[in-house]
C-alpha cells in the first residue's frame, strides 16, 4: 500500500491554543483524525509525525524514502530560516509537498520568503486545516502521473 509522510514542525503541536485567529482552533491531533480517515478513504497508509527540532525533522526526512513515496511538510518557522531543512528534501529523491494553514503570503514580510519552496513540488497555504486533506489529494494525484 502506498505510504505519505506528514511531518510538522515546531509550535504546530500548539495548534488550537495558539494564535487561533491565525492557525484556527482546530488541533493537531484533530488534524491527524481527519488525515487518518482521509488516507483510509483514499486507501492509503499514512505516518504523521511532530517535532520541535531540527534536527529531528531531518532525519525523518532522510528516512523517509525507505517507507514513503512521498512527504507533506509543514515545517513552521523553519520554512523561513532552514537551509538544512531545505538540503534535506534536496538530498531525498521522493516529492515533498510545502504546506502551511494561513496564507504566509499575506503576513509579515519575513513569511514570505520560503527557504525549502525551491526544494518543493509545489505550496499550499492558506486553507487552514483543511489544507492538510488537500496536499494529500494533490500528492496522491502527482503520485499517480509520476506512476502513468
Ligand atoms: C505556518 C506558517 C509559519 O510562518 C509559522 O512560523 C508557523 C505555521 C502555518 O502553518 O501557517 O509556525 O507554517
Amino acid at each position: 500500500m502506498r505510504s505519505i509522510l506528514i511531518l510538522n514542525g515546531p509550535n504546530l503541536n500548539m495548534l488550537g491554543k495558539r494564535e487561533p485567529a491565525i492557525y484556527g482552533a482546530t488541533t493537531l491531533p484533530e488534524i491527524e483524525a481527519a488525515c487518518h480517515a482521509h488516507a483510509e478513504r483514499r486507501g492509503i497508509a499514512l505516518t504523521f509525525l511532530q517535532s520541535n527540532h531540527e534536527g529531528t525533522l531531518i532525519d525523518a526526512i532522510q528516512a523517509a524514502p525507505e517507507a514513503h513515496a512521498g512527504i507533506i511538510l509543514n515545517a513552521g518557522a523553519y520554512t523561513h530560516t532552514s537551509i538544512a531543512l531545505r538540503d534535506a528534501i534536496a538530498s531525498i529523491a521522493i516529492p515533498v509537498i510545502e504546506l502551511h494553514l494561513s496564507n504566509i503570503h499575506a503576513r509579515e514580510s519575513f513569511r514570505h520568503h520560503s527557504m525549502i519552496a525551491p526544494a518543493c513540488i509545489g505550496q499550499i497555504s492558506g486553507f487552514g486545516a483543511a489544507g492538510y486533506t488537500l496536499a494529500m489529494d494533490a500528492m496522491i494525484g502527482h503520485l499517480n502521473e509520476e506512476q502513468a
